[in-house]
C-alpha cells in the first residue's frame, strides 16, 4: 500500500447567493496515494471545480477536513492546470514557466534549466520568446502545462485542462501529459468531462453525482502503464469500463437535467447560475 498523499474528510460545501445558501458539495470523502492520477467525472455544475479549489487551498470556507501531506521539502505544496487562458499575456512563453521558480527565488543558471527542460518536452522549445497571443489555443496550455511541472509541485491539479482543445490537438496533449508524468509520477487530481481521457490518464476514476456533488463511484482502471491512449481504445477493459462509466454518469446527467435546468430553461431565458438560484428560490 502506498502512503496517502491526500485525504479528504466528510467535506462539504454552500455557497451563499442572494437567495440563500446553495450546497456544491456533501459528504465527500476520498483519498489519494502518493504518486497516483485520480480523474475527476461528473455533470457540469456537480462541485468539481469546488472540490480542486479546496484542495488547492484557494477556497477556505467549507465543512469536513483536507490533509495534503507535504514531503518537507522546498516544494511548492501544489500547481494547478485551468482550463483555459491561465497563461499571463504579458509574459514570454519562457518567463510563464519560469514564473513559480522565480517567485521561489530559485538561482537562475537552475530557472534556466528546468525551464528548457519542460519547454522540450512540450515541444515549446523554438517559441519561447513568443508572447501568449502568438501561439493556438493548445500551445497555449502546453505552457500552462509546462509551467505546473516545471515549478515541482508536491501534487499537481488539472481542471479540464485540454476542455477547450479540438480532437486531435487534446490527444497530442494527453499523450505529451502522460509522458512527462511517467518521468516523476506526481500525484496528480484531474478533472474531466470527457470519459475516454479519464480512462486513459487515471488510476482510478472518481464519479460525482450531480449538485449536490457526492461521491457516485470509485473505479480502478486495470490498465498497465505506460499507455498508448489511441491503442488502449479497443481494449475489452476499456470498452467495459466506458460503458459502466456511461451509465453511472448518464443517470447523473439525467437527473441534474430534469431536475433544474430543463424546466426552467423553457420557461426563461438566463445562466446556468441564474436557473440554480431560481430553482432554489421556488423550493
Ligand atoms: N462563487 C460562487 N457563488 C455561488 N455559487 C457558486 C459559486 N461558485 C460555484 N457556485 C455553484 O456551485 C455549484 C458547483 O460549481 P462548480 O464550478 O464547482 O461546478 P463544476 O462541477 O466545476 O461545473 P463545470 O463542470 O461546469 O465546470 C454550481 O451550482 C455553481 O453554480
Ligand atoms: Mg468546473
Amino acid at each position: 500500500m502506498r502512503a496517502e498523499k491526500i485525504t479528504v474528510q466528510d467535506v462539504g460545501k454552500s455557497y451563499n447567493t442572494r437567495h440563500g445558501p446553495v450546497m456544491a458539495l456533501d459528504g465527500i470523502t476520498f483519498s489519494v496515494a502518493e504518486g497516483e492520477f485520480l480523474c475527476i467525472l461528473g455533470p457540469s455544475g456537480c462541485g468539481k471545480t469546488t472540490l480542486l479549489r479546496i484542495l488547492a487551498g484557494l477556497e477556505k470556507e467549507f465543512s469536513g477536513w483536507v490533509e495534503v501531506r507535504a514531503a518537507g521539502s522546498q516544494k511548492p505544496i501544489n500547481a494547478m492546470v485551468f482550463q483555459e487562458n491561465s497563461v499571463f499575456p504579458w509574459m514570454t512563453v519562457f518567463d510563464n514557466v519560469a514564473y513559480g521558480l522565480r517567485m521561489r527565488r530559485v538561482p537562475r543558471e537552475l530557472q534556466r534549466t528546468v525551464v528548457q527542460r519542460y519547454l522540450e518536452l512540450t515541444g515549446l522549445a523554438a517559441f519561447s520568446r513568443n508572447y501568449p497571443h502568438q501561439l493556438s489555443g493548445g500551445m497555449r496550455q502546453r505552457v500552462s502545462v509546462a509551467r505546473a511541472f516545471a515549478n515541482d509541485p508536491e501534487i499537481l491539479l488539472l481542471d479540464e485542462p485540454f476542455g477547450a482543445l479540438d480532437e486531435q490537438n487534446r490527444l497530442l496533449l494527453q499523450q505529451e501529459l502522460l509522458r512527462i508524468w511517467e518521468l516523476d509520477r506526481k500525484t496528480a487530481v484531474f478533472i474531466t468531462h470527457s470519459i475516454d481521457e479519464a480512462i486513459g490518464l487515471g488510476d482510478r476514476i472518481l464519479v460525482m453525482t450531480a449538485r449536490p456533488g457526492r461521491i457516485k463511484a470509485i473505479l480502478p482502471i486495470d490498465l498497465p502503464r505506460p499507455r498508448e491512449l489511441v491503442q488502449i481504445k479497443g481494449q475489452p477493459a476499456f470498452v467495459a469500463l466506458y460503458q459502466n462509466i456511461w451509465k453511472l454518469l448518464s443517470e447523473e446527467v439525467l437527473r441534474a437535467r430534469e431536475k433544474e435546468i430543463l424546466p426552467l430553461a423553457l420557461a426563461e431565458p438566463g445562466t446556468k447560475d441564474d436557473l440554480y438560484e431560481k430553482t432554489i428560490s421556488r423550493g
